[in-house]
């Protein structure tokens, strides 16, 4: 059982995990980050040629590497120096444009070495809010790296749905007399901030460590730090696409956010 109070167990579970995740986003991402993720943020944080750009918790690097493509500027950091190393494998192309560091996000001095002689026009850091022990010092170094009207875009599983012990269930509705058969979510913890072990590939069901935060306990910190919220979106998978794992058609996934220094 892992130490669940531990930045530093969190942060070990992430470096022995760094391969796994590295084959399983591979060049192109998973489906998650391709049909939801991908779009939404890139809509959120319109990254255009010129831009600088921070990558907090840029995993194995491909969103760096979609943005360097696009002609941004990127500098990205990842706490696991596995991953980094994964990262500048992947993008061993785009290093002219990407600057890849070994940084940990709860800590505000690390964060603030990043700082370079111009500041960031916009930050972004994908579906990792929630692996991130603690996110005020992120927040705050952001801030801090952030031109002003810059601009902070984060995704996270849905903290009203994706909770601490939620079960999935399918169940047959014949209450109308034509039988059908749906999904649901039924949550029992979700206002308390509460550490929890999950299994982040499910193909070797090697396990990291969430901090599950509610919307306020998020989103007041946000407001502390300085940040507005100017933009929000619930992305889910569209019923084409065919089976999501589960159905997340109705109840979306993940939440992304949009802050803006003003
Ligand atoms: C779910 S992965 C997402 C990676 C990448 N952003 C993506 O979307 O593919 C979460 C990442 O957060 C990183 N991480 C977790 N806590 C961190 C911290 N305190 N500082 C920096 N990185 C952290 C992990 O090493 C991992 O690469």
């Amino acid at each position: 059982m892992a130490d669940i109070n531990s930045n530093e167990k969190s942060k070990a579970l992430w470096d022995e995990i760094a391969e796994d995740w590295d084959i399983k986003m591979g060049e192109h991402d998973n489906r998650y980050h391709r049909e939801i993720i991908r779009p939404v943020t890139l809509k959120l944080l319109d990254p255009t040629k010129g831009d600088f750009i921070l990558d907090a918790a840029c995993g194995n690097g491909n969103f760096s590497r979609f943005m360097a493509k696009m002609g941004v500027k990127v500098t990205a950091f990842d706490y696991s120096p596995k991953m980094i190393a994964y990262a500048k494998e992947r993008c061993r192309d785009w290093l002219g444009s990407i600057d890849f560091h070994v940084a940990d996000a709860t800590k505000y001095d690390e964060l603030m070495k990043l700082k370079s002689e111009k500041l960031f026009d916009k930050a972004v850091s994908n579906m990792a809010i929630m692996d991130i022990s603690d996110i005020e010092p992120l927040l705050m170094a952001v801030y801090a790296l952030l031109k002003t009207g810059g601009i902070f875009v984060f995704s996270s599983i849905h903290p009203c749905f994706q909770t601490p012990d939620m079960l999935k269930f399918t169940e047959i509705n014949d209450y109308t007399g034509e039988s059908f058969v749906r999904s649901g979510i039924k949550t029992y913890e979700y206002i308390t901030p509460k550490t929890h072990i999950v299994t982040a590939l499910a193909r070797n069901g090697k396990q990291v460590l969430h901090y599950h935060r509610p919307l306020n306990v998020i989103l007041n910190m946000c407001f502390k730090t300085g940040f507005i919220l100017d933009g929000i979106e619930e992305p889910i998978f569209k019923k084409s696409d065919g089976d999501a794992g589960f159905e997340w058609f109705e109840i979306p996934p993940c939440v992304i956010f949009r802050l803006r220094k003003l």
